[in-house]
């Protein structure tokens, strides 16, 4: 019900502190299965100074619009490009959405498709409905990466694109984007890497040794990236990126934005008012940390990973559903939905919908979390398997 009178400011707070008690904080440690983290100090002072920035009237924020526009050219450069074009958005679903609207709008076929792995991110599905674009599925290698083969024998004339995937959703698997680069060239059909969440992750883990398959616009076939600073780039949410090779895309999906107050513009993203601080937060971020900075949180991400995977191992009755590529660990036991149950009885938020439990070593995620959550994974697992 909508109160009649207002409430005291400390009233509604202490309603909203009671109402929320219930809530996981990552700060708690028990969040273990998320992409998303704490955002950093520094990237929350900036979207509580620049709360009021509207990047969806520019012309009123014209400040603010350029900061964005050079997020965006630090992004390209950290993704192998000089120049980019793009946005920062409301997450990987809105860039994901963007990129398949920029590569139906260019293509102008009747029959639209798009071929993407099975291990895509359903805001595909989201986009797939939306823009009346089919999804034609490739299937997956043992490794978990998608059969190259299946997708050039799932090319039509009707084919808009091509999905590849750098670091998937439960596993963190990076696609052979190399090769879907060539094929995509071979054909003459543009690759979107869907980098939202390895985006700030891969070109840190290979400065740092790790071997991981090139997936960005150095590869000439790759002509979109989704990279969001809301997952392990700590800006907090809302901060998804798009970032396009050439122009062509972004105005292929630009539509005209007449009555605002600051004059007419261009539009190209999904939603109309946006956050200006986020954009904002995003190039602060960039700022504070640098590579190095990034490198470091990465490196402790990665090495946190290697040493919970062997640790699963040494656990009867659990194994991995691959060794880590990225900082993601996926494992699967007997009685799975037991353990998962309880393990949630135990406050731990994981989930275990996709027939394995999924660790993601987030910089939230520290190893006295982990040696709890080990310790009680071997008691679910002595519980569920009597
Ligand atoms: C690979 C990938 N793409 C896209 C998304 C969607 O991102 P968001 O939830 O920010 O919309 C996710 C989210 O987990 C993801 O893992």
């Amino acid at each position: 019900m909508f109160p009649r009178k207002g409430a005291s400011e400390e009233e509604v707070l202490e309603e909203l502190e009671r109402k929320t008690s219930r809530d996981l904080t990552f700060d708690s440690g028990r969040i273990l299965g998320s992409m998303c983290t704490y955002p950093h100090p520094f990237a929350v002072r900036v979207v509580q100074t620049y709360i009021d920035r509207n990047l969806g009237d520019p012309g009123l924020h014209v400040g603010s619009q350029r900061i964005e526009g050079e997020a965006i050219e630090m992004l390209s450069s950290l993704l192998g490009l000089k120049k980019g074009y793009g946005h920062i958005v409301s997450g990987g679903t809105e860039a994901n959405i963007l990129a398949v609207r920029a590569f139906r709008n260019l293509a102008d076929v009747e029959k639209p498709e798009l071929i993407l792995p099975e291990s895509a991110h359903f805001s595909f599905i989201k986009a797939s409905e939306m823009l009346r674009v089919k999804l034609v599925w490739a299937k997956l290698k043992e490794d978990h990466s998608v059969d190259v083969k299946d997708v050039e024998a799932k090319i039509t004339d009707n084919t808009i694109g091509i999905v590849g995937i750098a670091g998937t959703t439960g596993l963190g698997v990076v696609d052979d984007i190399p090769a879907l680069s060539d094929l995509a060239l071979d054909y003459g059909l543009p690759l979107h890497v869907d980098a939202a969440f390895g985006g700030f992750v891969i070109p840190f883990a290979k400065e740092l040794g790790y071997e991981i398959p090139d997936f960005d616009f150095r590869l000439k076939g790759v002509q979109s990236i989704t990279i969001d600073p809301h997952k392990m780039g700590m800006v907090p949410i809302p901060a998804g990126g798009i970032i396009f090779r050439e122009k062509k895309f972004l105005e292929a999906i630009s539509v005209p934005a007449p009555y605002l107050a600051g004059g007419k513009v261009w539009q190209a993203t999904i939603t109309g008012t946006r956050p200006g601080a986020s954009a904002l937060a995003v190039w602060a971020m960039i700022k504070h940390l640098g590579f190095d900075g990034y490198k470091d949180v990465v490196r402790k991400a990665m090495e946190l990973s290697r040493w919970f995977a062997a640790e699963l191992k040494k656990i009867p009755g659990v194994y991995l559903i691959r060794e880590p590529v990225l900082n993601i660990v996926s494992f699967g036991t007997e009685n799975l939905e037991e353990v998962e149950e309880e393990l949630k009885r135990r406050g731990w938020g994981i989930s275990a919908h996709r027939g394995y439990i999924r660790i993601v070593m987030m910089p939230h995620v520290k190893r006295e979390h982990l040696e709890e959550f080990l310790r009680d994974l071997r008691e679910a697992i002595g519980h569920a398997i009597p």
